[in-house]
């Protein structure tokens, strides 16, 4: 239900604090769907947990090339901090998370599940500098994180 169609309904004839009041319900739900859709990688989306997982897999198929820390080597870029964010801000978990299931390792995708995929992103959040969270594996369901957007900057 849209907060625009119940003010279009709240025109001069039919202006009443019930209506006022259904477009400011509307409006405040509107409001906060839409702080959903905004979720970002600062609001705590991995758990501590999630991204120790994540590095013993990094250690045992990604070090190889974007090293231990994940700050890349000379045959592979970084795939946590500035270098990480500077292609990627802007953009989807979603998205960074399949191309890491359809090229990485090269030659040797699917050698992890996806919920081993999503245990390499926290890592890789982590070691970007985002905070983690709470929420008992936030990223386990894979679907809720597909839209959270990558940002180099805190959101205000
Ligand atoms: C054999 C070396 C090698 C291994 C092992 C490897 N990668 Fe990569 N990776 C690369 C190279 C080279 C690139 C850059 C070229 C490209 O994008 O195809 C890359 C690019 C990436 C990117 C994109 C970086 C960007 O800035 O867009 C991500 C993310 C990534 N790798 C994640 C991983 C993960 C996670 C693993 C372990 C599961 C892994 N890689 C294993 C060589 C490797």
């Amino acid at each position: 239900m849209r907060a625009s169609f119940f003010i279009a309904k709240c025109n001069i004839y039919t202006l009443s604090l019930a209506c006022l009041a259904m477009a400011a319900i509307c409006a405040s739900v509107e409001c906060i769907a839409a702080q959903d859709e905004a979720r970002t990688v600062w609001d705590g989306i991995y758990t501590v947990e999630q991204a120790e997982r994540g590095q013993e897999l990094v250690d045992e198929h990604c070090a190889i090339c974007h090293g231990i820390n994940l700050r890349g080597s000379q045959g592979a870029p970084a795939i946590a901090g500035l270098e990480l964010l500077f292609l990627w801000d802007g953009r989807t978990l979603g998205e960074l998370l399949e191309t890491m299931r359809t090229t990485m390792p090269p030659g040797q995708t699917g050698v992890l599940a996806d919920k081993e995929y999503a245990d390499v992103l926290a890592t890789m959040l982590q070691g970007s500098g985002f905070p983690s969270g709470n929420e008992a594996e936030s990223m386990a369901n894979l679907e809720e994180i597909e839209y959270v957007i990558i940002r180099r900057e805190k959101p205000e």
